[in-house]
């Protein structure tokens, strides 16, 4: 009795582990509990048994049929389960859709304006140079022309590291430190920090300036002038409008300030940057003879440039870092 009951559970059990979909399942449950399944043919068998061993079959095969239905009936429920979370995958997760991006940052507006400054220059022949934010006054101001008592120099009054070292009011200390090192010809472009005591909507205390400059025999105003114009026609656009004024610096003679449009049609301008030709007494002090060399010299804000570029009219806005900001650029 109990050699029946294991083979007859033991292969209907196999079945079942190997069952994969919710239709097999149901096949198999016809196939077991149905009109003609298994089971009722099993219980026909009791006829050919004899009367005594009858009872005893009938309770083996009823129990038997029970386990079976459990068995069944927990592999249908995990089919189920599993039916519905495939379901959920195919209707929800596209995998056709691209994955999340990651956000990689960017450039400061102000380093790509930096960028695109040098990248112009370079075209034209400049050569990258750098110099120290933490300046000497004599390199600062008395090498460029500007002594203690000079009135210039109340303008650019800044901060000062000790007695005689302060943070750059300027990057003009470059041609000086230059030209002290290297033999003419020369054409520098120098990028940099530059320090002053001033806050407002179009003045920060610490912002950028680019210095060019070139050495070289027989410079003339007519080179600052073409170097000069299409420098800002490159860099802001070819309708822009160059204004130039005569202006003093005591590093240049003859000086002037140099505007650029905006606001187009409602004739504004603003201030760009200063430049000149470079003081013969400027050449001197570096050692360099003013009848032999000439040269010209300008200095640009780069916030002004970046402003202009485009159409921020609050300078404060570049070292607010607000990401909201910097996410235009
Ligand atoms: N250094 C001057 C400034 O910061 C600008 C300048 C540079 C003027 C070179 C003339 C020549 O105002």
């Amino acid at each position: 009795m109990e050699e029946i009951r294991e083979l007859f559970l033991g292969t209907i059990k196999e079945k079942i582990e190997k069952l994969k979909t919710l239709e097999e399942a149901e096949k198999l449950r016809v196939n077991v509990f149905g009109r003609n399944g298994m089971i009722k043919s099993k219980f026909k068998e009791i006829k050919k048994l004899s009367p005594e061993k009858r009872a005893e079959f009938g309770k083996v095969l009823n129990n038997t049929k029970r386990e079976i239905e459990l068995l069944l009936s927990e592999k249908i429920k995990r089919l189920k389960e599993m039916e519905k979370q495939n379901e959920i995958i195919e209707k929800t997760v596209d995998l056709t859709l691209p994955g999340a991006r990651r956000s990689f940052g960017r450039l400061h507006p102000i380093t790509q304006v930096i960028q695109e400054c040098v990248d112009v220059f370079s075209k034209m022949g400049f050569e990258v140079v750098e110099a120290p934010e933490i300046e000497t006054s004599y390199y600062n101001f008395k090498a460029l022309n500007t002594p203690e008592w000079h009135p210039a120099r109340d303008l650019h009054d800044t901060f000062y590291v000790d007695d005689e070292r302060l943070l750059r009011t300027h990057t003009s200390p470059v041609q000086i430190r230059t030209m002290e090192s290297r033999k003419p010809p020369l054409r520098i472009v120098s990028p940099g920090r530059v320090y002053r005591k001033d806050y407002d909507s179009s003045h920060l205390p610490a912002f950028f300036q680019i210095e060019v400059f070139a050495v070289d025999r027989d410079i003339s105003i007519a080179d600052l002038k073409a170097t000069l114009e299409n420098a800002i026609k490159s860099i802001l656009g070819k309708d822009k409008r160059v204004r130039f004024r005569p202006h003093y610096f005591p590093f240049t003679e003859p000086s002037i300030e140099v505007d650029v449009s905006f606001l187009e049609g409602k004739n504004r301008w603003l201030e760009l940057l200063g430049a000149g030709m470079i003081h013969p007494q400027i050449l001197r002090n570096a050692g360099l003879d003013p009848n032999e060399w000439q040269g010209f010299a300008f200095g640009m804000g780069i916030e002004r440039i970046a402003m202009l570029k485009y159409g921020i009219d609050d300078i404060r806005e570049f070292p607010r870092n607000y990401l909201g900001f910097l996410k235009n650029f």
